[in-house]
């Protein structure tokens, strides 16, 4: 059913309580989701995005409840992602004709994926705008690369609500829909995983975005995202967070991170935490074993950081796997102005520490010469060592 956001404008998506993964397996979802739509009947009634395919049927059904369908003058496509399009094909069926206001790249996107050339495409820059009638109009503002090519997002006058699409949102089911009934801990918490694990490789791009969005001094009283809660109560709070969190974020936090085969690398990691905790005790030290914890809760750890200390024995003259699946994610982020420090057991060749400082280094961190290479089990010569390398890191970081 409808919710209404303000006056004449409704939500009408999907909370998705069950969903347990995102983009295929690759993002982790612990509470929840939702897939925003939006239904806004002024004069005109318009359609702001759908929801995922498998909800196309409850999607259309709620639709056809609320108003016939033939009555949507438009739809607007933020996005051709198909959390935000996969319900298209189902609706186009009963309205093939009605005109999809996007970009130019999402008119590829949703061809490419859905395979209707035929269907009526508008496309529209940054600037566009469109009367809805009662004096309200949508303005489109493309969102290039916050997250793909084709992103935008539509200013509605009058009422004030940025639709911003996946920018400003969290995989985080709020049945209440708006940011002031949310659990206001966990409401960040997953604001923030979204951020460094989805929007991160793009915080240049982001800082860009919101000064060209501050600069046209819009009044906003809402900004309703695609996934998670709706910002109504001082939306801006959201807009503020971004500027921090584009801007090479850290807190006063270094995060030991390591895997392990008999446990000699494990006794190292420990010992780095007791260190670094002895060195700097304001600072948050948090240690996470990288085969037994969440990958994207791991990342969003490291985008608090200001340093990481990473470890891995070395296996075949190389690291052990996970550790290098997640390095791998880890480079794709692009976090920025970071440090770290390496350790791991040997038994024979020890090549370990090269490819860690090797992929970190390509992950864009500085990682200090200061490291822990350790033959066999760790002994008292080790754990000194790791007492050198940690108070190195500290000193780095002063
Ligand atoms: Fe980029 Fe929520 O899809």
């Amino acid at each position: 059913m409808k919710r209404q956001l303000k006056n004449n404008v409704y939500w009408i998506g999907k909370i998705d309580w069950e969903l347990k993964k995102f983009h295929g397996d690759d993002y982790s979802i612990g509470h929840g989701s939702s897939q925003n739509s939006y239904l806004i009947e002024e004069e005109k009634t318009v359609l702001i995005d759908t929801v995922w395919n498998p909800y196309e049927k409850e999607f259309r059904n709620n639709l056809e409840k609320e108003i016939e369908l033939k009555k949507i003058d438009f739809i607007v496509a933020n996005h051709g992602e198909i959390d935000h399009s996969g319900a298209l094909p189902y609706l186009m069926e009963k309205i093939p004709d009605t005109p999809i206001y996007c970009t130019e790249n999402c008119v590829k996107s949703l061809v490419g994926q859905f395979h209707h050339p035929e269907w009526n495409f508008k496309t529209v820059k940054t600037g566009d705008s469109i009367d809805i009638g009662n004096g309200k109009k949508l303005i489109f503002v493309e969102m290039k690369m916050l997250h793909w090519p084709d992103s935008m997002a539509t200013y509605m006058t009058g009422d004030n609500i940025l639709f911003s699409n996946d920018a400003f949102g969290q995989h985080f089911a709020v049945e209440e829909l708006f940011n002031d009934k949310a659990e206001q801990c966990l409401l960040w918490e997953e604001a923030m995983k979204y951020y460094a694990n989805i929007l991160s490789p793009f915080s240049p791009l982001v800082k860009n975005k919101l000064k060209e969005i501050t600069a046209l001094n819009l009044p906003i009283d809402i900004i309703a995202p695609s996934h998670g809660a709706i910002w109504r109560d001082n939306p801006i709070q959201i807009v503020e967070a971004y500027g921090k969190w584009c801007d090479n974020y850290k807190e006063d936090q270094i995060t030991v991170i390591y895997d392990t085969m008999w446990d000699g690398t494990k006794k190292l990691a420990h010992k780095y935490t007791e260190e670094l905790k002895a060195l700097s005790p304001d600072t948050t030290i948090k240690l996470y074993n990288i085969s037994q914890t969440d990958k994207n809760d791991i990342m969003t750890q490291v985008f608090k950081s200001k340093a990481i200390v990473l470890g891995s024995p070395t296996v075949g003259m190389d690291i052990l796997s996970p550790v290098g699946g997640w390095l791998h994610f880890l480079k794709e982020l692009k976090f920025k102005n970071k440090k770290a420090a390496v350790f791991g057991c040997y038994g024979w060749s020890g090549e370990g520490n090269g490819v860690l400082r090797k992929m970190l280094t390509d992950a864009g961190f500085t990682v200090i010469p200061e490291e822990v290479k350790c033959n066999w089990n760790p002994e008292e010569n080790d754990f000194e060592q790791v007492k050198h390398s940690a108070k190195k890191l500290i000193k780095e970081l002063e």
